[in-house]
C-alpha cells in the first residue's frame, strides 16, 4: 500500500459537519456588510512581493519571517497574501476606484502566514475584511466598530468580545515618540526580553505589547505615545470616542495597542475574547491614512479591519443553531419502477417548492436501511415512495424527528404540504 498523502501542517480542511457553522457566520457578516452598504470585492491570493513588503513594512514579523514567497517561472518574485488591505489598496489605485471617491469595500478569502501553529493560528487561515476608502473623519471609525459590534450581535456572541482602541497618531508624531521611546528603553535593556532587544532597532512600538512581565514593567514607565500627538489626532481620536459614547459602545482604551503591520496611523482597534486562550483577538484593524500615497495612488484616507473567521467561528461553538446544509426532506423509494419515479418526483417538487433541500436515495438498499440513512442524514421529513403508492398516486410523509405515525397524500398535495412545513418550521 503505498504511503498516504497528509495535507500541510498549519492548513486545514474545513469538512461537511463544520462547513454549516462557517455558512452561518458568513451569510450574517454578508448580510451586515449589506445593510451598511458595503460592496465585495475580489482580489488575487498571489501578489507580487514588493506590494507586501512596502505596505505592511519591510521589518515586521510578517513581511520578515512569515510569507509564503517563491519566484515564478519567470524569476519575479511572488507571494501568497498574508492579509488583504494591501491587494485591496492596490487595486483600488490600479483601477481608478478612489480617485476623489468613497468606497467601502468588503472581501473574503484565505491568507497565508507561516506562524508557529497552535489553537486558533494557522498557515492558512480565513478573514473577512472591510476597506473604506476616502473617508478622513472619525464617522467612519465609528461606524466600522458599530457594524462589527452588529456582526457580533447577529451571531449572539456580543457577551464574549470587548473592545480596546489607541490612536497611534501620524507617522510623523509616531517618529518623534519613537526617539523618545528607543532611548528610554535603552536605558533599560538589560531588562528587556531578547525578542524585544532585537526589537529596539528595528520595530520598537512592537515592545510596547511585549507579553514578558519584566519588559511590560519597563513599558509601564515608559513615555506615552498619546503625549507625542499632536491637536488633529487627539480631536480625532476624541471625536470617535464621543461617538461611540453617544451609540453606548462599550470600549477600554489600551495605550499599549499597537499593530504588527506598519500602515497605522490615528486610530486603531481589536475585538478581544478571552475565551479562545492565547489566540484571543478575533477582530483587528484600524486607519491607514498614508498608505495609498505610499503605494503610488494619490493621497487617501483608508481605514478597515479583519476578522479571523476561524477564530469567529470558534467562539460561536458547537451546535449553535440549525446546519443550513442538513436536508429538509429525504425521499425513499423501495420496488419496481420506484427509483426514476423518485427522480421525477424530486425534480417537481424542487420546481414547486423554493427552498426546498431534498436528499434523494440513490444506490443499493432495503425500506429500513433507507429511513436509517435518512434519519443519519440531519433531514426532518422522509417522503416514501413504494410501489403502491407509486400505482394509487399517492406519497408517504413520515417526521422522523416525532413519534407520529406516518401519513398518506395525494401525490399532488405533496408540494403544497412541504411548503407549509416549511413555512412552520421557519417560525
Ligand atoms: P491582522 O491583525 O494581522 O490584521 O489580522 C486580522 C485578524 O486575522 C486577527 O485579529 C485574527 O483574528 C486573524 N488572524 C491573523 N493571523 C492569523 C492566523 N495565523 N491564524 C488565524 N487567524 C489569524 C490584518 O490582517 C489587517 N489587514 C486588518 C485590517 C484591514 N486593517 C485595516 N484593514
Amino acid at each position: 500500500m503505498s504511503a498516504t498523502i497528509q495535507a500541510v501542517r498549519g492548513m486545514h480542511d474545513i469538512l461537511p459537519e463544520e462547513c454549516g457553522r462557517w455558512q452561518r457566520v458568513e451569510a450574517a457578516i454578508a448580510e451586515v456588510l449589506a445593510a451598511y452598504g458595503y460592496r465585495e470585492i475580489r482580489t488575487p491570493v498571489v501578489e507580487r512581493t514588493e506590494l507586501f513588503a512596502r505596505s505592511i513594512g519591510e521589518v515586521t514579523d510578517i513581511v520578515e519571517k512569515e510569507m509564503y514567497t517563491f519566484r515564478d517561472r519567470n524569476g519575479e518574485s511572488l507571494s501568497l497574501r498574508p492579509e488583504g488591505t494591501a491587494g485591496c489598496v492596490r487595486a483600488g489605485i490600479e483601477h481608478g476606484l478612489l480617485r476623489n471617491q468613497a468606497h467601502r469595500l468588503w472581501y473574503r478569502g484565505p491568507m497565508f502566514r507561516h506562524e508557529r501553529p497552535q489553537k486558533g493560528r494557522y498557515r492558512q487561515f480565513h478573514q473577512v475584511g472591510v476597506e473604506v476608502f476616502g473617508l478622513p473623519g472619525p464617522d467612519v471609525d465609528a461606524e466600522l466598530i458599530l457594524l462589527s459590534a452588529r456582526i457580533w450581535r447577529a451571531l449572539g456572541v456580543e457577551g464574549a468580545l470587548r473592545l480596546e482602541i489607541n490612536s497611534l497618531g501620524t507617522a510623523e508624531e509616531r517618529a518623534a515618540y519613537r526617539r523618545g521611546l528607543v532611548a528610554y528603553l535603552e536605558r533599560h535593556v538589560d531588562r528587556l526580553d531578547a525578542d524585544s532587544r532585537r526589537r529596539l532597532a528595528t520595530n520598537p512600538l512592537r515592545i510596547l505589547d511585549s507579553k514578558d512581565p519584566e519588559t511590560r514593567a519597563v513599558v509601564a514607565e515608559a513615555p506615552r505615545l498619546w503625549d507625542h500627538l499632536g491637536p488633529e489626532s487627539r480631536a480625532h481620536f476624541e471625536g470617535l470616542r464621543a461617538l461611540l459614547d453617544e451609540a453606548g459602545v462599550r470600549y477600554e482604551v489600551n495605550p499599549y495597542l499597537v499593530r504588527g503591520l506598519d500602515y497605522y496611523a490615528r486610530t486603531v482597534f481589536e475585538w478581544i475574547t478571552d475565551r479562545l486562550g492565547a489566540q484571543g483577538t478575533v477582530c483587528a484593524g484600524g486607519r491607514y491614512d498614508g498608505l495609498v500615497a505610499q503605494l503610488g495612488g494619490q493621497p487617501t484616507p483608508g481605514v478597515g479591519f479583519a476578522i479571523g473567521l476561524e477564530r469567529l467561528v470558534e467562539l460561536l461553538g458547537e451546535g449553535a443553531g440549525p446546519d443550513p446544509q442538513a436536508p429538509h426532506a429525504y425521499l425513499v423509494s423501495v420496488g419496481e419502477g420506484t427509483r426514476a419515479a423518485a427522480l421525477l418526483l424530486a425534480e417537481a417538487l424542487r420546481d414547486a417548492v423554493p427552498g426546498l433541500r431534498l436528499l434523494v436515495h440513490c444506490g443499493e438498499g432495503g425500506f429500513k436501511a433507507q429511513l436509517r440513512r435518512a434519519d443519519r442524514s440531519g433531514a426532518r421529513w422522509a417522503v416514501i415512495l413504494g410501489e403502491s403508492e407509486l400505482a394509487e398516486g399517492r406519497v408517504g410523509l413520515k417526521d422522523l424527528r416525532a413519534d407520529a405515525p406516518q401519513r398518506s397524500l395525494a401525490r399532488e398535495a405533496l408540494a403544497g404540504e412541504l411548503a407549509r412545513l416549511l413555512r412552520e418550521e421557519a417560525g
